[in-house]
């Protein structure tokens, strides 16, 4: 079993790298803003909850996150193992974390602010999954998804502004949790700032070893 946490700030490539690992190793891939917007688009109680603090770049309660994480690792697809991709967020749902599972690497996928602001602002996404970059990784053909042939759009949370506050909520809140895991000694420290093909391979070699058998 090898459960894993994507740690860095937004637009440092913790979805695109999460997504690759699911690929290449069969764990799921759990992203809590990806769950968070398919329950906006569908309309559901937890979207309308969830919006506003999405909407402006604030983090939603940690009652309901750990909820969904809670529920979601509970499925048969994670005895294998899990990728946690924008969880936690900040210490009480890192310790809410610890009481349900034990986790084996944290990769803090690390990048300059001026280059997240950049990637983000240039950031398309598709409701499948899949995450483009107009100039460092675009889709075959102008504005489709290359996996589902559906319309790419631009975060609602991508403006420059929200930009800038998301990043001061993750140094406030989250930026805690890298001395956290540096502590219990599972902390992995990756230079996202590499081409993503050579990021991958960084974070491949410092899997636990009984991940790579
Ligand atoms: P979430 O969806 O998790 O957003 P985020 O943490 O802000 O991170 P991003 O998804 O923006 O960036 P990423 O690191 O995944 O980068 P990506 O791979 O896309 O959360 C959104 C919101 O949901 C939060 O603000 C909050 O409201 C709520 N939420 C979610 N989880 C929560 C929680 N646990 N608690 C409370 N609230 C929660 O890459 C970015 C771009 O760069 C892409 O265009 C990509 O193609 C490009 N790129 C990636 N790698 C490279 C590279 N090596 N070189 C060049 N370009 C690259
Ligand atoms: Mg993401
Ligand atoms: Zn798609």
């Amino acid at each position: 079993m090898t459960n894993v946490i994507m740690l860095g700030p937004p637009g440092s490539g913790k979805g695109t790298q999460a997504e690759r690992l699911s690929h290449t190793y069969g764990w799921p891939q759990i992203s809590t803003g990806n769950i968070l917007r398919h329950a906006i688009e569908a309309k559901t109680e937890l979207g309308l909850k969830a919006k506003d603090a999405m909407d402006a770049g604030e983090l939603v309660s940690d009652e309901i996150v750990d909820g969904i994480v809670a529920e979601r690792i509970s499925h048969d697809d994670c005895i294998k193992g899990f990728i946690l991709d924008g969880f936690p967020r900040d210490l009480i749902q890192a310790k809410a974390l610890d009481e349900i599972r034990k986790i084996d690497v944290v990769f803090d996928i690390r990048v300059p602010e001026e280059e997240l602001v950049e990637r983000l602002s240039m950031r398309r996404v598709c409701d499948c999954g899949e995450t483009y970059h107009l100039k460092y990784n675009p889709p075959q053909k102008e504005g489709v998804c290359n996996s589902c042939g559906r319309k790419l759009y631009h975060r609602e949370d991508d403006k420059v502004e929200t930009i800038r506050h998301r990043l001061q909520v993750y140094h406030s809140q989250t930026e805690p949790l890298i001395h956290y895991y540096s502590g219990k000694g599972v902390l992995v420290d990756i230079d996202g700032t590499k081409h993503i093909d050579d990021v991958f391979k960084n974070i491949v070699s410092n899997l636990p070893d009984e991940a790579k058998q």
